[in-house]
């Protein structure tokens, strides 16, 4: 029986560009920690919007066992459906009852315990939804039931919620793993009862862009603060993401480490 359970984190997953940089370093990164499991977040990985069948098999083929995802997933129509069919892709919890889809599931390791995965939204800057901390609270009672290994996709805007949100659940789930910004913040750390903690994991997709979007699009958007058409970015690839090894008695992180592949060392001119 495992006595420490190894997980990478990806972050969000953001269209072709995106899941190229993980066809590109994952089988490195399995060589290098030896997950017993793999969660990513898909909620842009089709061409920026939602997430389909055919991109959450991209995934699975990689080796992920988990997609969490965030408040684009509703961007696309057929998001529906892969919510309401496959249980190996999650969504917030904390959006109104209604909706397809499960907020929180539990994965068998092999050769080793049950685990769970949360996935819960901020509210800051975001849709006004049900509140994570309650939200957390309540799937928390359930979980615990079954295991004490539980890892946490907060998918929120604000910094402050998010670190008020580490706080609020620290010792209480083995780790929580910011999305949403695209941006990996340089925070990544144990808080004091156990918990592992990083505000963001930032963006596995095309750097040569603005989060995703294609560079002159977004410079338009900001000068003329109107609407225009959503394209991706492409170039310069990157994957980001989080590694933990969290000890199976007590639940609780003892080693968290971000990474983004290649290193960002190229410049442009
Ligand atoms: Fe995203
Ligand atoms: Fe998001």
């Amino acid at each position: 029986m495992k006595e420490v359970i190894n997980t990478i984190f990806i972050g969000d997953v953001v269209g072709k560009p995106g899941l190229k940089a993980v066809q590109t370093h994952m089988p490195g990164l399995i060589e290098k920690y030896q997950p017993d499991l793999i969660i990513a977040n898909g909620e842009n990985a089709a061409d920026g919007k939602g997430i389909t069948e055919d991109e959450a098999s991209q995934l699975t083929v990689q080796g992920v066992d988990i997609i969490t995802t965030g408040n684009h997933v509703w961007d696309n129509w057929k998001g529906r459906q892969i919510l309401a069919q496959n249980q190996k892709v999650l969504r917030p919890l904390n959006y109104p009852h209604g909706n397809p889809g499960l907020g929180f599931t539990f994965y068998q390791i092999e050769d080793g315990p049950e685990i769970a995965v949360l996935n819960l939204q901020g509210r800051t800057y975001m849709q006004a939804i049900d509140c994570p901390f309650r939200s957390a609270d309540f799937a928390l009672n359930i979980i615990k039931e079954r295991t004490n290994i539980i890892y946490v996709d907060f998918h929120a805007d604000a910094t402050a919620e998010k670190i008020a949100f580490s706080w609020y659940l620290d010792g209480k789930v083995s780790a929580i793993f910011g999305t949403h910004t695209h941006v990996q913040t340089a925070d990544a750390w144990i808080l004091p009862q156990g918990t592992g903690y990083i505000t963001d994991v930032g963006m596995t997709g095309p750097y040569n862009s603005v989060l995703g979007l294609r560079k002159d699009i977004a410079i338009k958007r900001f000068l003329l603060q109107t609407p225009f058409k959503f394209e991706m970015g492409d170039g310069d690839n990157r994957i980001c993401g989080v590694y933990t090894k969290v000890d199976v008695a007590t639940g609780k992180t003892l080693i968290i480490e971000p990474f983004m592949l290649p290193q960002p060392l190229k410049r442009y001119n």
